[in-house]
């Protein structure tokens, strides 16, 4: 079940003169400079790149936007008919908040002005975007933050649907980018890494939006597997006897439980060429879904459950983009797939597990499965030999409660923990260091076991940080590693915003590239 395109390209013709649907345009809010227009919403200011279409209009553009309600807020998307003023017969005024001195807006305030103005034109096939780029060395962060948005806001799940829905509005097809010139050779790059990209996120979506019946560990592992192949990478993937031999305890364990049996999927990038020498791993959670098993979880809201596995949806993603975008690092991405279930076979608790490095956790909740089989990726990442390892997951409730539904809590080696943050500032995916504590691993000590699953007294307190103490028992020292919990980020329940849309986000897709690209270019 896959989503529609969106396909790309680049104008540098007057926008006024575009033969398309709609052309899209900036306006900011609240300025008080000359050019400013007070309506009865406040004032106004149309931002760069709305020049000619403002030409079109004799000046009286601003003046009518203010009289449809327009204010400039972010977010906010304003549809004027043309009346054949310019050639397109619809401009679309989309804010961008407060004009910042001196410079362009933030590539984030492009990102999501791209995608809701895309998304607010689902029906019409063309549509052109002259938005406010600077022509500085910020100009292809920014043309690139353009090209992501509207891809992104151009995302939606095919569904289910029996029957065609009369009323649906069909995403935009086509979207052009007004540049100042449209073959430069960097501004085209960044066009085609924004296709690698998005096109990854949004797959990793779709991964993700996909019901839970029919993506369990098999068919999931067979998807990731047949896309990997197709963009040229190695691909293993091991089934429940492998896993059962090879030592695989923890994936075991939580995928017993399950008719559909567990799978570890390896993909592999190997650079042609000369690198640094460093390698770099990356881990997700697959949990295709999660009842908590018998500790099973409540009715309300449970059917969300379906979108835990959406770490290894972006690891995956997230490794189809680096064979596209072939930086000089080796990348290996680590998926386990299990599905938590209640039956007759379940793993319970008191259970006591020897997991793939060969450490024995005591089990006292089964809904803390996540770590179960991340533990045994982990593990099995750093006997492949690894110098960074990047691991992400949905794994705890308490993230949300932190840092809330935006925000990824960050945990592991300190420098390491920084560079996920600044990456996540990068590409718009913000992420948040929190510490390992040594009460908090005291509180996992176990009776019988190397270390208990969670706290032995089962204390909730701090229960993101027990996540990130129990994973580090599976990273050796010599392997710089950071944790991301997406259990908030990781799946968008609320209405449509900016370039996010109902359901999977794609989040942190963009992160792990960027991560990787930066070991590529740094070490
Ligand atoms: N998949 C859940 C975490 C989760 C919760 C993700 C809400 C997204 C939204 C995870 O497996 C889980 O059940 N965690 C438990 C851990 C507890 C049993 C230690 C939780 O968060 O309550
Ligand atoms: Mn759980
Ligand atoms: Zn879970």
């Amino acid at each position: 079940m896959t989503s529609s395109s969106t396909t790309l390209s680049l104008v540098d013709t007057d926008p006024a003169e575009l033969a398309v649907d709609a052309i899209v345009i900036g306006v900011h809010s609240q300025t008080t400079g000359p050019d400013a227009t007070s309506g009865p919403a406040g004032t106004l200011l149309l931002a760069d790149g709305a020049e000619s279409i403002a030409a079109a209009f004799d000046g009286k553009l601003t003046a009518t936007l203010a009289l449809l309600g327009a204010t400039g807020g972010p977010g906010e998307v304003i549809k004027l008919a043309t009346l054949g003023t310019v050639t397109a017969p619809l401009v679309v005024a989309v804010g961008l908040g407060p004009e910042p001195t001196g410079a362009a807006p933030a590539p984030e305030t492009l990102r999501r002005a791209a995608g809701a103005a895309v998304r607010a034109l689902a029906g019409a096939p063309r549509v052109a975007l002259s938005l406010p780029l600077p022509d500085d060395a910020d100009a292809p962060a920014a043309l690139r933050a353009v090209a992501e948005g509207a891809l992104l806001g151009g995302y939606r799940f095919a569904g289910y649907k029996t029957k065609p829905q009369p009323s649906r509005r069909e995403p935009v097809a086509e979207v052009l980018i007004a540049v100042p010139d449209a073959a430069d050779a960097t501004a085209r790059a960044e066009v085609d890494r924004a296709t690698a990209v998005a096109g990854a996120v949004r797959t990793s979506r779709d991964w993700v939006n996909t019901a839970p019946n029919e993506l369990r560990p098999p068919a999931f592992a067979e998807a990731v597997a047949t896309a990997a192949r197709a963009a040229g990478l190695d691909v293993e993937v091991l089934d429940e006897e492998q896993l059962r031999a090879g030592g695989y305890g923890g994936i075991t364990a939580v995928g017993q439980g399950s008719e559909a049996p567990p799978r570890l999927v390896k993909l592999t990038w190997t650079p042609a060429g000369e690198t640094n020498g460093k390698r770099v791993a990356l881990v997700g959670k697959g949990i295709t879904f999660d009842t908590g098993g018998i500790s099973i979880k409540p009715a309300q809201g449970m059917w969300e459950m379906k979108s835990d596995m959406a770490g290894a949806a972006a690891v995956g993603a997230a490794m189809l983009a680096i064979a596209a975008l072939k930086p000089s690092v080796t990348v290996t991405g680590y998926l386990p797939m299990a599905e938590n279930m209640p039956s007759g076979t379940s793993y319970r608790p008191g259970d006591v597990v020897t997991m793939f490095n060969g450490k024995r956790v005591e089990v006292l909740n089964t809904d803390a499965e996540g770590r179960m089989i991340l533990g045994d990726a982990m593990a099995r990442a750093c006997a492949d030999g690894t110098d960074y390892l990047f691991e992400t997951s949905t794994l705890t409730g308490g993230q949300v409660i932190a840092l809330g539904k935006r925000i990824a809590g960050v945990m592991g080696t300190p420098e390491l923990c920084e560079r996920v943050k600044v990456a996540g500032d990068t590409v718009g995916e913000p992420a948040w260091p929190m510490p390992l504590p040594d009460d908090v691993r005291k509180g996992m000590d176990s009776d019988v076991a190397d270390i208990s699953q969670v706290n032995a007294g089962m204390d909730r307190a701090g229960h993101m940080l027990q996540g990130g103490v129990f994973l580090r028992e599976f990273v050796t020292d010599e392997v710089a590693w950071a944790h991301i919990d997406i259990a908030g980020p990781g799946y968008h329940s609320g209405e449509p915003t900016g370039y996010w849309t109902k359901g999977g986000t794609g989040v942190p897709v963009r992160t792990l590239v960027q991560l990787v690209e930066d070991v590529a270019a740094n070490g």
